[in-house]
Formats: structure tokens, sequence, C-alpha cells
């Protein structure tokens, strides 16, 4: 081989590892040129036979060729690594399907009933879970002895502070915050010492509604606004009864019990034969409550209720233990998806 000859050959080589579009091209390239049986270790193995003269210049070109082609081939071949592979597509495959996760029960249950009692004009009022006396107890007219304020009924963390027990303290947030007339609901996180069982637990969310009006609000007012939404939340069919109750902060005080939406008021094994379900408590805003965040009770008049998120998503779902709401079992919240 001559010393152009090399450089001819020397040349095409390059040409072809700058060709090279996959590691495989690449590897079989250094093969042909500088692998084992290549032709530059074959040239080199040649030199004996080239003119004693011109052996040096020759060697040198042999070596700068072998140097070039191992450079082009180590680019190459990190290339290679780097670039995606190209996948044949096969637009005909069915797609690859994605499962949409489901909202958890009790978000569906607060949901709806936001949505529920917003087609009446009651928007949705937040506060935070951790609460003082005046706010949870005092205003809600619920005296230092009442057994709801003990130790061993409410978490507190010194004296004036607590886990709020229910909801109740952001209807006296919005109160003194606003003037009537108002109509909020107050969905959220409750805390109580209770010891966790089938139908009960240390936190619970409650929802609780608040309407207060400058004119004067009845009892068949609330009896009617708590009618739709059992209707709207439960189905057709299903209404309300109220038993008389007691609660500090609101005077009159009734329990309020659904018809049992499975049998509609016959009796079946989910209302025990009774034909009715209780859901809430509810009653006429106690007088001294208003005084309490600063408004005349002479001239505004009002309702309170609040449920058991748990309890409606229970009852709904037909849920037996409260604690499956918690467990964020995939087996169980699936099924309510
Ligand atoms: N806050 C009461 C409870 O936790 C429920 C309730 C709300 C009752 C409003 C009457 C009016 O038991």
């Amino acid at each position: 081989m001559t010393l152009a000859e090399l450089e001819n050959a020397k040349a095409q080589s390059l040409r072809e590892i700058a060709a090279a579009t996959d590691a495989a091209a690449v590897e079989a390239l250094r093969v042909k040129y500088i692998g084992r049986n290549g032709s530059i270790p074959a040239l080199i193995k040649a030199m004996k036979d080239v003119p004693k003269e011109e052996r040096p210049a020759f060697g040198k070109a042999v070596q700068a060729w072998r140097a070039e082609a191992e450079g082009a081939l180590a680019a190459k071949s990190s290339e290679a690594k780097c670039s995606p592979k190209t996948v044949e597509t096969d637009l005909t495959l069915p797609g690859r399907w994605w499962k949409l996760g489901v909202k958890h029960p009790l978000s569906r249950i607060i949901e709806e009933t936001a949505e529920i009692f917003a087609r009446l004009g009651f928007t949705v009022a937040d506060g935070p879970e951790l609460e003082n006396r005046f706010n949870n107890f005092t205003a809600l007219n619920t005296p230092e002895h009442h057994p709801s304020q003990d130790r061993t009924d409410t978490f507190w963390f010194g004296d004036d502070c607590l886990l709020r027990t229910q909801t109740s303290p952001v209807q006296i947030r919005t109160m003194m915050a606003n003037k009537p007339p108002i109509r909020v609901i107050c969905p959220g996180r409750t805390f109580r010492r209770d010891t966790t069982d089938a139908t009960h637990s240390a936190n619970f969310h409650q929802i609780e509604g608040l309407y207060v009006d400058t004119k004067s609000v009845s009892l068949a007012d609330l009896k009617s606004v708590l009618a739709y939404f059992a209707r709207e939340m439960m189905g057709d069919g299903v209404t309300v009864r109220f038993r008389p109750h007691f609660f500090p902060f609101t005077e009159p005080s009734v329990e309020v019990d659904f018809t049992c939406h499975v049998c509609k008021g016959k009796g079946c094994g989910v209302c025990k034969q009774s034909g009715w379900i209780e859901v809430a408590g509810a009653g006429m805003v106690d007088p001294r409550v208003f005084g309490h965040v600063g408004y005349d009770a002479e001239k505004v008049s009002g309702y309170a209720f609040g449920f058991g998120a748990e309890r409606i998503a229970m009852i709904k779902y037909g849920i037996p233990d409260i604690r499956w709401l918690y467990e964020n079992d995939v087996r169980f919240l699936n099924q309510l998806g």
C-alpha cells in the first residue's frame, strides 16, 4: 500500500464511522478497522515489507489513522448510547389505560352537601382545628362545668387551647366577622376523646349549618331545609322528623331523624325496624349565643344544625364500620368509586 492509498483508506474509514447510526454499526466498524484482524493492525504487521526509507513516514501515517479512528469510534459510541432508540410505533395497539383515582367517601359527602346547600344560598365557611375556649364553648353557651369541657372528653393544650370538639366555633367566628343575614355550612375535622370502635372515632368530621336573619326565622324553615337536604342526599321519599333534645347553644333543640333510605320508613334491618335513622342535632340559635357574638337577640333569629359526615357516609353507602373510612384500603375505597 502506498502512502496515498493509505490516506484514501483512512478517509473512507472515517466517512463510514461518521455515517454509523447505532451501537451495532459502531461496533462492526471497530472490528473492521482496529479489531485484532482489522485493517490497521494488518498494516502494522505488514510494515516489514515497506521499503526501509519509507517506513518512518508510513508508520507515522498508520499511527495517526489508528488514533483518529479510535477517537471517532469513541465519540460515535457514546452518541449512540445517548440518542433515543427509534421504536416502531404500532398505531393499531389499544391505548394504555390510566386508572383514575376515586374521591374519598367523606370528601364526596362534604362536597355533595356543600352543593346541595349552595342551591339554597349557603356558602362554605372554614376555621382552625385548634380553638380557644370562648369560640368552642363559652360563646356557645356551654358553661365550664359542662361535661364536654372536661379533660376526659376534650383534647386540651393548656387552659385556653383545645382541638375543636365541633365545627360550631366556625359559626361563632362567622357571626363575629359578619352582619346578618348569614347562611353558611361549616364542614371540617373535629376531635373528641372517644375510644375508637365501629361507630366512634376520636377524630371525625362534622358539617354544621347556620342561618341567621333579621326577619323571623322559624323551626319550620329549619325543617323544610333539612327535608330538602334529606331528599337530595338520600333520594326521593326520604324526609325528616324532629325529636325534642337539649343542646346548650340552641333553644328549642331537636334531634333529627331521616326516614330510612333503604325501606323508605317501612322498617328494615338497616333502621333496626324503626323506619328512622338519627342523623343530626339542630335547633333555633339560643339568644345567649347572639349576645356573645354582639348581635341584638331581640332583632335577629336563626337556626343551626350539625351532621356527622361519617354518619351520612355510613348510612348512604352502607358502611358498617367507621374505621374503614380511615384505613386507606384501596379494596374498600375502589368499591365506592
Ligand atoms: N355541635 C353539635 C354537636 O356536636 C351539633 C349541633 C349543631 C346541634 C348545631 C345543634 C345545632 O353535637
